[in-house]
């Protein structure tokens, strides 16, 4: 089977790594892909728009496709494809709104009483600061759209607050021009304590099959404090009593199926909550509609059925549990940032990479791309791998303990040439303090 996979993250080599290994397999192509892709993967240009992948779709022989990316699934891919009759993975604009529109996913909860935070959502800057100076801090605000990861602040007075919402409505993350600002919404919730943990199921649009838990780490610094990021780190699996995966299941994966269902738009693809393991109970934080980057480069590699027969299923609407079978391993991820990320990001910068890697490590590629300079005298050309992003590479390691993971993980980063690779230190930290 002739395969595309759309997007150019760590997430986007992994899901390229793990379909390779299909025995259904023939090609992969990757659009945009980045220069770790290429090694793996035959990586083309195409316009970033859904008419035109499907275009190259049909012109590639492409017999299935896996969307990783949110702004592809924001804008429709999955609806061309199938007005097109191209099979893909995903679910279409309508259930993904459930990510790219934090306020629809909060109503949504609501309406199919679903635990999450308490909220209120605006679309006037005058409003939202009205409501937060009534609840006070610590508090949580967040852009409703789609901000790659960073339109989040857990804002712990108020003054943080009403920067954030500036930030939001008329600078940094919004746009200045008029029109723009008329479109924006904010989320704005109530301030929750726990543990956040990454909850995974393959969705057919009846049927959902979680993935083992996983622990992201989501500000830049150790600690778990600074700016939101679009993920530092992950660990997994994260262990829960039997009783929070039932919970998990009965009141958060099982309703969001049926109410999606109920409302005309089944989810097909990768459901992702966000979950925040409170005192009270678990409680919904986000829902992501793709899989997590770098989730994805930490349970991928853990699958030992094929990827392949389980997204073809759910995109059929077949699948079935026996069709996922997860290694028991420990999986662990580091990711190195480039300097100035999240703020901002370096390009640019050489990377060396080990020639050969220990077994059980790989080295995703998140942000890179090959520069080429021609040596005048010689008239020869050299190549380096550089940097072309925030999050530049992803290394993860698969061992018998979660221990071992980490050890191996930080060993490869260490033999990494990147110079000012900002990575966290801790990344596992809770799991760890807990031995
Ligand atoms: N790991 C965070 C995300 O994928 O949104």
């Amino acid at each position: 089977m002739n395969i595309l996979v759309i997007g150019g993250g760590g997430r986007e080599h992994a899901l390229v790594l793990a379909l390779k290994k299909s025995a259904r397999a023939s090609k992969i192509l990757c659009t945009p892909g980045n220069a770790g892709i290429a090694e793996v993967a035959e990586v083309l240009p195409c316009d970033p728009n859904p008419a035109a992948w499907a275009d190259f779709a049909l012109h590639h022989g492409v017999e299935f496709t896996v969307v990783g990316p949110d702004n592809a699934l924001e804008c429709g891919i999955v609806d061309v494809f199938e007005a097109r009759g191209l099979p893909i993975f995903g679910p279409t604009r309508a259930a993904a709104r459930l990510e790219w529109s934090k306020s629809f996913a909060k109503e949504f909860m609501v309406r199919h009483g679903i635990p999450t935070a308490r909220h209120g959502s605006f679309t006037h800057l005058s409003d939202a600061l009205e409501y937060v100076r009534q609840q006070g801090a610590p508090i949580v605000v967040k852009d409703s759209g789609l901000a790659l990861g960073k339109g989040v602040t857990v804002a712990h007075t108020l003054e943080a607050a009403e920067k954030a919402l500036e930030a939001i409505f008329v600078g940094e993350l919004g746009a200045s021009e008029s029109e723009e600002m008329s479109r924006r919404e904010v989320v704005i919730e109530e301030f929750m304590t726990g543990m956040e943990v990454s909850c995974l199921a393959f969705c057919d649009g009846v049927r959902a099959v979680m993935l083992p838990m996983s622990q992201d780490h989501k500000t830049i610094f150790e600690g778990d404090v600074g700016p939101m990021t679009g993920g530092m780190g992950v660990i997994a699996p994260f262990p829960l009593m039997p009783e929070q995966l039932e919970e998990i299941q009965t009141r958060i994966i099982e309703p969001i199926m049926r109410g999606m269902a109920l409302e005309g738009t089944p989810f097909k693809g990768m459901l992702y909550p966000g979950l925040m393991l409170t005192p009270a109970g678990i409680r919904v934080v986000e829902i992501n509609a793709r899989f997590g980057d770098p989730e994805a480069e930490c349970l991928l590699p853990l699958l030992e059925s094929d990827p392949l027969e389980i997204l073809v299923a759910c995109s059929e609407g077949r699948l079935s549990p026996d069709l996922v079978r997860f290694s028991p391993a420990s999986s662990a991820v580091v990711v190195m940032a480039s300097p100035g990320y999240p703020a901002g990001s370096t390009r640019g910068i050489p990377l060396e990479l080990p020639e050969v890697l220990p077994s059980g490590v790989s080295v995703f590629h998140c942000a890179t791309a090959f520069e080429s300079s021609s040596l005048e005298s010689s008239g020869l050309e050299n190549t380096q791998l550089v940097s072309s992003g925030g999050r530049v590479l992803a290394v993860q390691a698969t061992a018998s303990t979660l221990e071992l993971a980490l050890t191996q993980a930080y060993e490869v980063v260490q033999n990494i040439g990147f110079a000012g690779a900002q990575y966290r230190w801790d990344i596992g930290f809770r799991l760890r303090e807990k031995r």
